[in-house]
Order: C-alpha cells, then structure tokens, then sequence
C-alpha cells in the first residue's frame, strides 16, 4: 500500500532527537527552530519526559473514559497551577483540530446558535467546523461549506459589532497571534474589545491557543499579554511535547452534562504522563523566562540581519518577515547549514517556533547561517539585473 501523498516533504529522515537537535539515519545533527511545527517544548526526548512516559507505559497505556484516571485530575490541577487559569474546567481530547471542533459546538450548544465570526489568515484546524472558520478555501470541503461563518479582518472591531449585532452569532474563535499565517498580532484595545462585545451579545470567545499556548510567547498563553478572559481556551501542540493530545479549558458558565462531549482516546493515561512531563520540566527549568529571555535576544540580534522587514511575534512564536519569498533560504538553511525553520502563508515569513530550551548559542548559528545566504541570495539577484 502507498501513502496519500498529501505532504510536500523534504528528503531528510530524523530518526533520533535530542534537545534542539534532531539526527537523520547517517548520524547528521540539525538544528531544529521548527519545533515540527511549534509542538516540541520541552526539547526533544526529554529525559523526565522519556522516563514518565516510559514508565506509565509499562504500568497502563490505555483504557477508556468509563472508569476513574485520577491523571486527568492531575493534569487539570497542575495546568491550572502553572497557567493562573483559575475556575475553568478542563476537557481532554487528541489534537488542535478536535480542541476547536469541541470549542465550538460547546459555544452552539450553550448559546443555542449557530454562526461563527473567525478572521482573515486564521487557522483553526481541518475538521468540520474548525476548518470552516479557517481562512483558506483550498481546505474547505463542499461538506464543510454548510458552516455559518463570517470572515472579518484582524483588528476590525466595527465590522464585529455589526456582525454581533444580528443576534445570530454562537462564537468568535481567534488566535491571538496568528501562528500558519504568519504571525500578525491585533492591538490590546482589539482584544480587550472583542471580550467585551461577546460578553455584551452573548456569544463566546473562543482563544485558539493551540499554537501559541503552553508557555511558547513567554507567557503561558497569547491572550494573557492582552488580559481578558476567553471563554474557552483550546489547547494542543505543545502539550504532549509530540505525544498527540488537545484540550479546552471551560469557563464555570458552561453546565457539563452527561455525552454532551466525548472522545475514546481524549484523556488516556499516555497522553496525560506526557502533559503532565510537560508542565513539571516547563516549571522546573523555568522555560517560560527562558523563552522570554531568548525572545529578547532575538529581536535585538536579528536587527544586524540584512533585508528584514519585520522582525513578528512574541517570546518564542517568531517571524522573520524579509522583502522577498523565503522557500529558497529555507532550502539553503535546511541543506547547507542544517537548520530546521517554517514557512507560512505569506511567503516572505520565516518562521521560527523552536524548543523553549532553545540557548542564546542557538540563535547566533541561526543568525550567522542566515546572513550568509541573504548574502548570497542578494547576490544573486543582482547578477540576474546585471544580465538583464
Ligand atoms: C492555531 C492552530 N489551531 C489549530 C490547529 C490544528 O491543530 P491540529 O493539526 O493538531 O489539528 C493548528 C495547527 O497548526 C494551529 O496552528
């Protein structure tokens, strides 16, 4: 049997990771800024992380959601602890998609209707109603396309009271930062405004933090730069450090009720080892202040990066806009200096989503890599004017 080619890959094959680093069959190391796309956060095979795992495996991987596992509770009480996230109650299921799909229809089920308002350049997932409210046509199947949603730019407010004033709005799902398109943030007063127009006309405020959540901007979430309180908070990516899991935390104004949500795998005794790992190594090697320091020298060293637009995002969730397309310096980044980064939807974005481990060191082979191919890049292109 072959596989549904449905992903453009690189031919490199990583077979073991370590930290920063991942290392293909022939033993050769990369350095990876990816994060296999924002999920690695505690660094790759973390040894706790490796062990807990290990460990609950040998004990009971699995069983299903009709009997007590006390590491779900566990879990709840620990992402409360490390996130300030008091009150809200915590759902468990497998991934960032399924996180927003439960999102949102808790939001339908509660308001008793059913339009969504989502923004231009969000990405929110590929199941029904997530990928609905995601910006990209490509990706919308006819069956998805039945979904009520209205797309609204990023930091128009005026355009969200008037869609609000309808009556007929369930939720309005935003990442704080966009991670796929390609890191654009809105101001506070946007922020702050929309918590306050959603609690004024009854629909619910979705934060997508599947992404940018689980201490990757240095805070613990995106929205907690901004202070306001979303109703529900969907999380994934870098909860499990790889192994799949998702989740919502849920304000005490929803009512649970028996079947109302469910899932076979959501919740399992794994997936709750590795969350747990996550949020012990997080607190113990304090890698949300090493996210913040890190971030800092970042933005401060890629200012001596030649043909930078903009230097995008926050803590660890960074972009590096240049004035021309990236997916001929990532190439060169991956191949000649074996560095892991990712693209987005705008094509002059590189992104960089690496490990919350990830040291001042690091950022300087990045930083040196890159100046020497935007060299070369720069070079290039004047030759071809020459020739011209
Ligand atoms: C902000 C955001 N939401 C949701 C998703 C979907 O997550 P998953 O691929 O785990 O379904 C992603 C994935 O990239 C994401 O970036």
């Amino acid at each position: 049997m072959s596989l549904f080619n449905v992903y453009p890959l690189f031919d490199i094959t990583p077979v073991k990771g370590e930290d920063v680093y991942v290392y293909d069959e022939n033993d050769t190391r990369y350095l990876d800024l990816y994060g296999g796309h924002a999920v690695i956060s505690i660094g790759h095979s973390h040894p706790t992380y490796v062990k807990n795992v290990s460990e609950q495996l040998s004990n009971l991987g699995f069983y299903s959601n009709s009997i007590q596992n006390p590491l779900q509770s566990e879990l709840a009480k620990k992402l409360q602890q490390v996130s300030g996230c008091n009150f809200y109650s915590l759902f468990l299921c497998n991934s960032g998609a399924e996180a927003n799909e439960n999102a949102l229809k808790l939001a339908s089920f509660h308001t008793q209707k059913k339009k969504v308002i989502a923004f231009t350049n969000g990405f929110h997932g590929r199941t029904s109603a997530a990928v609905a409210a995601t910006d990209n046509p490509k990706i919308i199947a006819p069956i998805n396309a039945q979904q009520d949603v209205e797309l609204i730019e990023l930091g128009n407010l005026k355009a969200v009271e008037a869609s609000l004033q309808k009556g007929d709005v369930c939720a309005i799902i935003i990442e704080c930062i966009q991670g796929v398109g390609g890191l654009d943030e809105a101001t506070t007063s946007f922020y702050q405004g929309l918590d306050k127009l959603s609690k004024l006309y009854d629909a619910i405020l979705i934060a997508d933090e599947v992404q940018s959540g689980y201490g990757r901007t240095g805070d613990f979430f995106a929205f907690q730069h901004h202070e306001i309180d979303p109703d529900i908070i969907s999380i994934a990516k870098g909860m499990g450090n790889g192994f799949p899991v998702g989740g919502i935390l849920i304000h005490p104004k929803f009512k649970a009720s028996y079947g109302l949500l469910g899932t076979t795998f959501g919740g399992n005794h794994l997936a709750c080892a590795a969350s747990i790992s996550v949020l012990d190594v997080m607190e113990e090697e304090k890698l949300m202040e090493n996210a913040q320091k890190i971030s800092k020298y970042f933005f401060e060293e890629a200012k001596s990066i030649p043909k930078v637009k903009k230097i995008k995002g926050r803590g660890l969730m960074l972009g590096l806009e240049f004035d021309f397309p990236v997916s001929e310096l990532r190439k060169a980044l991956i191949h000649k200096h074996r560095i892991f980064t990712g693209s987005s939807k705008n094509p002059n974005v590189l992104r960089i989503l690496p490990p919350l481990t990830v040291r001042k060191s690091h950022i300087n082979q990045f930083i040196e890599a890159l100046k020497k191919e935007v060299e070369v890049i720069e070079k290039n292109r004047i030759k071809i004017l020459e020739e011209k």
